[in-house]
């Protein structure tokens, strides 16, 4: 945080600009970014659309919301054209035969390197498939092999419902008792984020037990960035299987499946990956199990060997790698909105965009914990840029969550809400800019000298 610190202050001496929240410090941060090019790629709501009656109605919104539904690249309207018009001119002779150069039959092979790239993996251990939580599903399926002695599950106690339902529902199928099988980490008393320490004792303490650990990287509610590397480590080296739900973290923060031997993984791609509502998810199986064919695995003809799944002879051979986890011919509109999306990607790397989120979302911590008391808002995001992304998570005190809200899309503000009291803003680094933080923040100061008076 230092460092950050330092570079903004650097900033705003250079600039010349009278304080943080000044107009003109906000441009001069806008000007020397050096990913500034990449908004253009976007399609971003106009404030009129958003919030009718707003005032500069064509003006576009203030989007802090990649960490809920990532704006439209302009290219997924091309990529996407082009499928329908091939669709129209050469219906199923598509599938082989393509003026694009995409045929049907290989589609999800246009995103799995681009897709490897972003999540630190080999091209083979990517598989872009279905949705998350059935990819969740079909990964458990495969990887959690309960014992009588190791048959456990461990989850954070607040994982996303759709994680919680889908571990607590593997349990069940085995015939087991989640109430037996599944450990909810809990954060202290008192406490938002879960402490790696305290995950790690649970590993020594129940390892043996424990047939799967089974995190988010990012968390949906914190936007705290957990350990992921410590936490695999911790929880192989007691034998556990380790996977990881990255929904919040892939376009994100740089992670390195790969070298950090992360057993599974699973992530969508409407977050932080652009490529649109229900868009196709994508799935991590390392290489070490890449041929190790003697897990059980529910099975579809995708994933079986390409040289003879048009030879319809019912006897399963399941490809190598990823690949061999598929089931069904991938949407190819859904895909080629990722193509869409990722060509966005190729143009800068993970390092540079991590690099530009970590000084954007550093100027929005600062800003609000310099403008507001904590009697008002506190955030419960780590303070370390090093466990968050770009997403910070606040909470209104006093029962006015709602009432923020619900004035700041008034003003074509886009964060999103979470019950009781949370209100969360994530300045994406591929759109979002220093001016949509200032904005932001000067707006809602305006809002809480209403509210708060
Ligand atoms: C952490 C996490 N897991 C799972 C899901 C569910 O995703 P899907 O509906 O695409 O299966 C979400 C959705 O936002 C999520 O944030």
């Amino acid at each position: 945080m230092a460092n950050l610190m330092d570079t903004l202050q650097q900033r705003l001496a250079e600039s010349k600009a009278k304080s943080f929240l000044d107009p003109a410090f906000a441009e001069f941060m806008d000007q020397q970014d050096p990913l500034r090019a990449l908004r253009n790629e976007f399609v971003i709501p106009a404030r009129g659309e958003i919030a009718p009656g707003a005032d500069r109605p064509d003006e576009p919104c203030t989007y802090l919301c990649g960490n809920s539904l990532g704006l439209m690249p302009k290219n997924v309207t091309k990529y996407v054209q082009e499928e329908l018009t091939v669709w129209g001119e050469g219906a199923v002779n598509s599938h082989f035969k393509h003026r694009f150069g995409r045929p049907w039959v290989r589609i999800e092979e246009t995103v799995q390197e681009q897709s490897a790239r972003i999540v630190g993996a080999k091209k083979d251990e990517v598989a872009i498939m279905n949705t998350l939580t059935s990819n969740l599903h079909f990964l458990l399926a495969a990887f959690y092999t309960p014992t009588q002695e190791r048959h456990k599950i461990l989850i954070e106690s607040k994982a996303f419902p759709s994680d919680h339902y889908a571990i607590e529902s593997q349990i069940l199928w085995r015939g087991l008792d989640p109430a037996k099988s599944l450990i909810c980490q809990e954060p202290r008393k008192g406490e938002f984020l879960l402490r790696t320490e305290d995950i790690l004792e649970t590993i020594e303490k129940h390892g043996h037990e424990i047939a799967v650990v089974c995190f988010s990287g990012i968390q949906f509610y914190t936007g705290q960035y957990f350990e992921m590397e410590k936490i695999t480590k911790a929880a192989q080296a007691k034998g556990c299987i380790v996977g990881w739900d990255l929904a919040h973290a892939a376009g994100n923060v740089p992670v390195k499946l790969h070298d950090w031997n992360v057993d599974f993984a699973c992530w969508c791609s409407y977050k932080y990956l652009n490529s649109g509502p229900g868009g196709i998810a994508g799935l991590f199986v390392h290489e070490r199990h890449a041929e190790d064919y003697s897990r059980k695995r529910l099975a579809g003809w995708w994933g079986h060997d390409k040289a003879t799944r048009f030879d319809m002879v019912n006897e399963f051979k399941a490809m190598a790698g990823a690949a061999g986890f598929q089931h069904s011919n991938p949407s190819v509109l859904c895909t080629s909105a990722l193509l869409g999306s990722l060509s966005v990607f190729e143009q800068t790397t993970m390092e540079d965009l991590r690099a530009k989120s970590k000084l954007l979302t550093a100027y929005l911590f600062h800003l609000l914990t310099t403008e507001f008391s904590a009697a008002i808002l506190e955030i419960i995001t780590p303070t370390d840029p090093e466990q968050r992304g770009a997403q910070l998570s606040l909470v209104f005190k006093g029962g006015k969550m709602m009432d923020i809200f619900d004035r700041l899309c008034a003003k074509a503000i886009i964060g999103d809400e979470r019950k009781p009291d949370v209100i969360r803003v994530a300045p994406a680094p591929l759109y979002c800019r220093f001016e949509d933080v200032r904005f932001f923040v000067s707006e809602l100061k305006a809002l809480v000298a209403e509210l708060y008076a």
